[in-house]
């Protein structure tokens, strides 16, 4: 099965936590490819609920290898309580999770940074989970970033970490009027992460490249969503990474050509978290029942998620940057008891139709949206399991999503927990 990738289609929360912890056993490693800790995967089972930041959702899986590759930019400080927390719930990852040495390293002036630079940016501000994300890869592009096998050699890493320390505590202080950070306050604390983190970290495209000569395969995690890809999104109200499937060949050191299947999760509304264009949003009444029914808080931030009618402009957009061989469709269960359902077909500007996606933020902010209307039904569908327990609308739901994507419809999640779902495809 080589690699599959699972992409969010929209902008972020989709439900990949949930898509990638059910498929988990049918694959041997579960690998992340871009991101950190600004992403919020969540994965219920039983009475257990657990939100994952940076290791894979595979971790609850048996025999499943993790692996969080180069591409992910690591808070240790946030990794190691992960660690600790699935640990405590009974998941041992030594020997089963892998860090990329070559993985870039999320610093304390990273935070502070990302923080200063939204709080000065005002109306400007992106609405960054303030992870430090931003921040942390323009030092990756750089060159003058900390990558987690530096914290390995104590030496090494408190030269790092002085050299950086005086670039960014020069903009710490004189641009953006903070406090320096003395890197003798960093270099124990992180020389402290590298002990804690040494039995996981390796080499892990080499432990890519094996397990595949091995034929052996391996499920791509993606964080994030196509939406708020860095080239491809809302520029500038962006992640600082690409979430969209050529990220899985940079963020792992796999070659394009192995991968077989990208799985694109699409939620059957739209949600998005931060600041950006957003042409389906709703601000009444049906916006609200969406946020209630779906409880849509961030799982990183707690911030509320800005809800909105699925959009087919900008899926179908999703499908061209990611050659998605097939959707799995979540939350249809939030949809009942509407009584009728938008799914946004065209954008118009004023009475210009047939106004493909653009990503430019000053086209988007300008399109509204052309709606069909579909009927909303009363049944609760929460816990489905199979297409003939859905009733009508939702099936002609289905039935249009994959007519105007060209792409079946693999999985349809019907809960937030893992047996919640109804398999279609492959
Ligand atoms: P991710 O970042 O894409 O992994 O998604 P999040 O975990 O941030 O947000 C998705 C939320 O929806 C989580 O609270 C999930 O538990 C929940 N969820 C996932 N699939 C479904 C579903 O089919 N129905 C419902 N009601 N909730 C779901
Ligand atoms: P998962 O993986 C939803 C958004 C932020 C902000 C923009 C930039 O859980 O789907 P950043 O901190 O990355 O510099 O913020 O991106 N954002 C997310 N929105 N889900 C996420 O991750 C997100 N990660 C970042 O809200 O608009
Ligand atoms: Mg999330």
């Amino acid at each position: 099965m080589a690699v599959t990738v699972v992409v969010g289609s929209q902008w972020g929360d989709e439900g990949k936590g949930k898509i990638v912890d059910l498929i988990a056993p049918e694959f041997d490693i579960v690998a992340r490819y871009q991101g950190g800790a600004n992403a919020g995967h969540t994965i219920q089972w039983g009475d257990q609920t657990q939100v994952l930041h940076l290791i894979p959702s595979g971790a609850f899986a048996d025999g499943v290898t993790c692996v969080i590759g180069n591409g992910v930019v690591v808070d240790p400080c946030v990794l190691v309580r992960e660690i600790s927390a699935v640990h405590d719930l009974g998941f041992n990852l030594e020997g089963r999770l892998w860090i990329a040495r070559n993985a870039h390293c999320i610093v304390p002036w990273h935070l502070v940074l990302d923080s200063a630079r939204e709080a000065t940016a005002s109306d400007q501000a992106i609405g960054t989970t303030r992870r430090g994300i931003g921040p942390a890869y323009v030092d990756k592009v750089a060159r003058s970033g900390i990558r987690m096998g530096d914290l390995l050699c104590t030496d090494l890493l408190a030269a790092r970490l002085r050299g950086l320390a005086r670039e960014k505590n020069h903009l710490l202080t004189e641009v953006f009027g903070q406090r320096a950070i003395h890197p003798d306050e960093v270099i124990e604390a992180y020389a402290a992460f590298g002990r804690k983190l040494r039995p996981y970290l390796t080499d892990t495209p080499a432990l890519l490249h094996q397990a595949l000569a091995e034929g052996r395969s391996v499920l791509a995690e993606g964080a994030q969503g196509s939406l708020l890809d860095l080239d491809f999104g809302t520029y500038p109200f962006v992640t600082s990474s690409s979430p969209t499937a050529g990220g899985a060949c940079t963020g792992l050191g796999i070659p394009p050509g192995a991968i077989e299947r990208v799985i694109g999760i699409t939620k059957a509304y739209c949600t998005r978290v931060g600041n950006g264009p957003f042409p389906t949003e709703l601000d009444g009444s049906a916006g609200a029942f969406l946020q209630a029914a779906g409880v849509e808080f961030g799982a990183t931030t707690g911030r509320l998620r800005r809800c909105g009618w699925l959009d087919l402009v900008a899926l179908r957009y999703a499908c061209q940057l990611n050659g998605f061989t097939g959707l799995a469709l979540t939350k249809i269960d939030v949809l009942t008891g509407l009584d009728t359902i938008n799914v946004c077909i065209d954008y118009r500007i004023a009475d210009r139709k047939g106004i493909g996606y653009s990503s430019a933020v000053s086209t988007l902010e300008k399109v509204e949206p052309v709606y069909r209307t579909i009927p909303g039904w009363t049944q609760p569908v929460i816990g489905a399991t199979s297409f003939d327990e859905l009733p009508d609308a939702a099936h002609a739901l289905i039935r249009q999503i994959s007519l105007f994507t060209g792409l079946p419809i693999d999985m349809v999640s019907t809960g937030p927990k893992r047996h919640q779902i109804i398999h279609l495809g492959s």
